[in-house]
């Protein structure tokens, strides 16, 4: 009698976690297939310099679906080395500046251009090994942590995949896991913490050793255990390249060299922490609310 009646209460519990679960997975999906570059290699496509700076000029840009610009009339120059933050309240088009920034997308209008050739005229191959995007979640396929930072390039050999782990200084933690590199992630992969996933997500970057870095930074805290090392890992990988980060927290922005806000479409200020903060407009105003919360909103 019990039974029966608390019978169809746990179906459909279960089901409600099903369905909870396939809405993470189709989440997950979307956010891959966003990622997915719509652009193709130009016939007389070129290698992409060794360095250089990433020139963007008059950019429009707009999502298909959308009959209103994501991004118009943006310019903006970082230089090699440099480190530019992007901040600005959501939907600004800091995202969308950013997937611009390594051809995800193309321009409407305007050009990006990385060592004075325009991304569309660069081969996809010098591409993606100058300029990585690192998503703001570590995203794992099925296999070995081995294979998942081979994904970000298939000819890289195991000393090579261990020098871009040691690169961003996660060698101890991956050799606690007792198969080590050889750890199969799907099998392990509910016990990796976001922050290992991210720390995964780090070394893939640092084995393709690209000259400019686009990092997305993630809205919510890492956990407490992982957060001091994903920290020192970005710390490593961002030395001595140009990088532009999407940025959620204070710290973020304070190590930056120049912050660009970007409000409605377009970079409505730019230029140092002190120099934005004496304009005392959108940054004077951001700074200001991150003071009394500690954080950055989007
Ligand atoms: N894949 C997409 N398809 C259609 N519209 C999008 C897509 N991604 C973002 N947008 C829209 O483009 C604008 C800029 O978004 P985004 O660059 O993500 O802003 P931010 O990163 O500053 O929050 C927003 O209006 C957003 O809704
Ligand atoms: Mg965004």
């Amino acid at each position: 009698m019990l039974s029966s009646l608390f019978d169809p209460v746990q179906q459909l519990s279960q089901l409600y976690n099903t369905v909870q679960s396939a809405g993470a997975a189709l989440n997950k999906l979307f956010s891959i297939l966003d990622a997915v570059p719509e652009v193709d290699e130009h016939p007389a496509a070129i290698e992409l310099p060794e360095t250089g700076e990433l020139k963007v000029t008059g950019v429009l840009f707009a999502y298909d679906a959308s009959p209103v610009p994501a991004l118009d009339g943006v310019s903006i120059t970082v230089g090699v080395g440099e480190k530019l933050a992007l901040v600005g309240p959501t939907g600004a088009g800091k995202s969308t500046l950013a997937k611009l920034m390594a051809r995800l997308y193309d321009p409407a209008a305007g050009t990006v251009e990385f060592g004075d050739v325009n991304l569309k005229m660069a081969t996809m191959g010098s591409l993606r090994s100058r300029i990585v995007v690192v998503p703001q979640e570590g995203f794992l396929f099925n296999g070995t942590i081995r294979d998942n930072l081979r994904i970000a390039r298939a000819d890289a050999t195991d000393a090579e995949i261990e020098s871009g782990i040691a690169a961003i200084g996660a060698t101890e933690h991956f050799a606690q896991f007792s198969d080590g590199l050889d750890t199969q992630v799907r099998e392990r992969g509910s016990r990796l913490s976001a922050g290992e996933r991210q720390l995964v997500a780090l070394a893939r970057a640092a084995l393709v050793d690209p000259a400019v870095l686009i990092l997305d930074e993630a809205t919510s805290n890492l956990d407490p255990g992982t957060e001091a090392e994903v920290e020192h890992a970005l710390e490593r990988l961002m030395t001595g390249r140009t990088v532009i980060v999407v940025a959620h927290r204070l710290s973020t922005v304070q190590r930056a060299d120049r912050i660009a806000v970007v409000a409605d479409t377009r970079i409505a200020e730019l230029g140092t922490h002190s120099e934005l903060l004496a304009l005392n407009g959108h940054y004077a105003q951001l700074a200001n609310a991150w003071a009394q919360s500690h954080s950055i909103t989007s």
